[in-house]
């Protein structure tokens, strides 16, 4: 039987998802809310005013990321952190990112309301970007929170409209944190609460999954350049054709993929043509490649090996190459303490849970170089996300943040 306080909670949690996808929702109901974008600066403000409106302190850093904060009474140098990113893909879900802020913002009210002051800070990140889905830079919320961002990196950088990256924080108002930053010292841990993105824990009916490690990534724009020519006068035997060679390539590195097996994975996610045009052979193509593995031997090997087969091929069709790796993250364990002291409190509230890793990339694995980190799951319908079709049932996502106000509580409150 349920309780009227987690039908509340139900409602609590599904309205506030709801409200805070309004900004960039799109007509299917997804949400597309990039980086430094007028969505995300309406978002961000607007979660700053309802934050404060519960009553907590709210404040941006340089760079935009958003943080509401619980004092504590006792250890006041001493913060415990939760949150996710406000940035979302194209056509994103309503749950990736958006949970861990607004399940963050709900447990902290809670906590607050139930058991008053904790003994150290508390505080919920709204952060600025972790996705890479406007320009060729990940986690840029999370780094810069942790000091580890070089300006002359994000120098140069431009959206697929051409837009600074610079130019755009400036526009929104933020700016790059200070040279000598190095990282906030106060944080003693860091907890994320996101949905799972794939289909373990429905399929094993599992309420809650515990992340032991999250896989390693690699990210690629490649450029491939031939010959723009007449579609009816150039013989096949005479074409430098761009896209023809490409298709061979993402053929190879898909078998290649597949040879490998789970947990290997590969993305082509985007491809442009140029110039883009029924009667014209295509004379370059632009397009993007994501693979993930949780060995990091296993994946440097798979890079090394897509690399021989888009040379290769290249060659055999007198094209020119241009490989560009613009993330390159390993797998990251979490922290072990952590992820057992997770246990042991499901254990004791006999909530349902799964250890597990993430296929999926996440803050987590940003803060886990640096403070304990603990990543908490919640399940994805049908393990669909990164699409309009985003879905986690509202019992499971107040399951989840129960998760969060007991590990909130262990952490802050003790
Ligand atoms: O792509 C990812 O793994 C994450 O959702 N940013
Ligand atoms: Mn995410
Ligand atoms: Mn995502």
């Amino acid at each position: 039987m349920i309780s009227t306080e987690e039908l509340s909670l139900e409602k609590e949690v599904v309205d506030f998802i709801n409200w805070l996808s309004k900004f960039g929702e799109n007509k299917n109901g997804g949400v597309t809310r990039l980086l430094y974008t007028k969505e995300w600066i309406e978002a961000q403000n607007a979660l700053k005013d309802l934050i404060e409106g519960k009553g907590f302190d709210a404040y941006f850093d340089e760079v935009g990321n958003l943080f509401a904060r619980l004092n504590g009474s006792t250890y006041t140098n001493e913060t415990i952190l939760t949150g996710s990113h406000i940035d979302t893909v194209v056509d994103g879900g309503k749950y990736d990112g958006q949970l861990g802020i607004v399940g963050g913002i709900i447990a902290m009210e809670y906590l607050r309301d139930k058991y008053g002051q904790p003994l150290r800070n508390i505080e919920v990140v709204s952060m600025a970007e972790e996705e890479g889905s406007r320009f060729p830079f990940a986690f840029w919320g999370s780094k810069n929170i942790i000091g580890s961002v070089e300006k002359e990196t994000m120098k140069g950088l431009k959206d697929s409209n051409g837009l600074e990256f610079v130019e755009e924080m400036h526009k929104a108002g933020f700016d790059f944190k200070d040279e000598n930053y190095k990282g906030r010292d106060d944080i003693k841990a860091f907890i994320e609460l996101h949905v799972e993105q794939g289909g373990v824990l429905e399929i094993e009916q599992k309420s809650i999954g515990i992340a032991e490690h999250i896989v390693g990534q690699k990210r690629f724009t490649i450029e491939i350049n031939g010959q723009s020519n007449h579609a009816g006068t150039t013989p096949m035997g005479y074409r430098k054709d761009a896209l023809h060679g490409t298709s061979k390539m993402i053929h190879g590195i898909m078998d290649k993929a597949i040879e490998y097996g789970d947990p290997l994975v590969a993305t082509v996610g985007s491809i442009e043509v140029e110039p883009n045009t029924v009667n014209v052979v295509p004379g370059k193509v632009i397009f993007t490649l994501d693979m993930r593995h949780i060995c990091k031997k296993t994946l440097g090997k798979f890079a090394d090996e897509v690399e021989t087969i888009i040379k290769d091929i290249a060659s055999i069709m007198d094209l020119e190459t241009k490989i560009e790796k613009w993330m390159d993250c390993d797998p990251t364990a979490m922290n072990k303490e952590l992820v057992n002291i997770m246990k042991t409190k499901f254990d004791e509230k006999g909530l349902n849970y799964k250890l597990m890793h993430s296929g999926a990339g996440h803050d987590s694995q940003i803060f886990a170089k640096v403070l304990p980190t603990v990543l908490l799951f919640v399940p994805s319908h049908k393990g669909i996300s990164h699409s309009h079709e985003e879905y986690t049932e509202p019992k499971d996502l107040v399951e989840g943040i129960k998760a969060l106000i007991q590990a909130l509580y262990c952490l802050a409150y003790k």
